[in-house]
């Protein structure tokens, strides 16, 4: 009874949500539901606290502990999204994430789709970085990182997750940042299997900030994330046969355009040149030849090798490759 009632429901959502990518190639209006009904708490005690609207949450980092929520649902594709202002001032080591992942049920080989935000000393800006797994892919990591172009402590601003079984797509505030697209080298890499939706604050002293140079500091705690206008629009998956055919809607994604819109595409690549400052795709040093699914773009090569040639290939590269032919 239950399964068939999420089924016909789950239709509907995964179709609504489509219908509002084609139609408007970003996604207003879709349902805010309140907290208990989409999630419920992971840890961090009375450091969670429920707004009285019953939407918006606080997740705070202090000494005794960070905090964190997880949907009460697995899901298989669809349309995450969250509105957060991230705490100011010195947050050296704190990290804020948004994210899905299905961890907890594969230990071995688990899925992932990240939004980490990374804190900074005082006078500098948070980092954002987005990441992917796929089926235990830990070994390669697929890290890209960007400045933004407003400072995410003063307002509210959203970002949001389109995960579907052609490729992922991060916004924020509607603008596409990263496409993930699945190529048929990648294999498991791509994220197939159901997941949970998770936001957490931690301390990360041991590599957030320069790989730990910068640790928390306690003094400036607490350091409080606020969270709303959370989404959650997908295909719910029952957890006891997660890897069965219970997410047939999936197949209304057949209908979604493979790509994002012109304009948008236009967005996002003006959006990587000016803020992009890490991509695996690009990084020399960690490895010789850029994974498979990675697309070179000239432009954005050169953006990173001018930002910062170490790791992105400057002249000694270049120079050794000129002594052999
Ligand atoms: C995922 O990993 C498991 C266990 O390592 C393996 O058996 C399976 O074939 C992999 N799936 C894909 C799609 O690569």
């Amino acid at each position: 009874m239950v399964f068939s009632y999420k089924l016909g429901c789950c239709y509907l959502l995964v179709f609504s949500v489509f219908v509002v990518v084609l139609a408007y190639g970003s996604h207003g209006n879709l349902p805010i539901i309140s907290f208990d009904e989409g999630y419920t708490q992971l840890f961090g005690n009375d450091n969670l606290i429920i707004h009285r609207d019953g939407k918006s949450v606080h997740l705070s980092l202090d000494e005794r502990t960070g905090s964190g929520f997880v949907s009460q649902d697995l899901y298989l594709h669809g349309f995450f999204s969250t509105s957060l202002r991230l705490p100011a001032d010195y947050t050296a080591g704190v990290v804020v994430a948004f994210y899905m992942s299905n961890g907890d049920i594969f230990e071995k080989n688990h899925d992932e789709i990240d939004f980490e935000f990374l804190g900074n000393i005082r006078g500098k800006d948070w980092r954002i970085q987005t990441n992917v797994y796929g089926n235990g892919s830990t070994g390669i990591g697929r890290e890209e990182r960007y400045n933004l172009w407003f400072d995410p402590c003063d307002d509210f601003h959203q970002y949001s997750i389109l995960w579907t079984d052609s490729h992922i797509i991060f916004y924020v505030d509607n603008i596409p940042i990263r496409e993930f697209k699945r190529t048929v080298s990648m294999g498991g890499v791509f994220p197939s299997k159901p997941m949970s939706l998770y936001a957490t604050i931690w301390d990360a002293s041991d590599w957030a900030t320069n790989g730990g140079k910068y640790r928390v500091n306690y003094k400036y705690a607490p350091y409080v994330a606020e969270f709303s206008d959370l989404v959650l629009h997908g295909c719910t998956v029952d957890p006891i046969e997660q890897s069965s055919s219970r997410c047939d809607a999936t197949q209304s994604l057949e209908s979604i355009p493979r790509d994002v819109t012109r304009t948008q595409r236009m967005k996002m690549e003006s959006f990587r040149l000016k803020h992009m400052t890490y991509s695996y795709c690009y990084d020399q040093v960690r490895y010789k030849a850029p994974p498979p699914e990675c697309v070179i773009n000239p432009k954005e090569s050169n953006h990173l090798k001018n930002f910062d040639p170490v790791t992105f290939g400057g002249g000694r590269r270049h120079h050794a490759k000129r002594h052999h032919p």
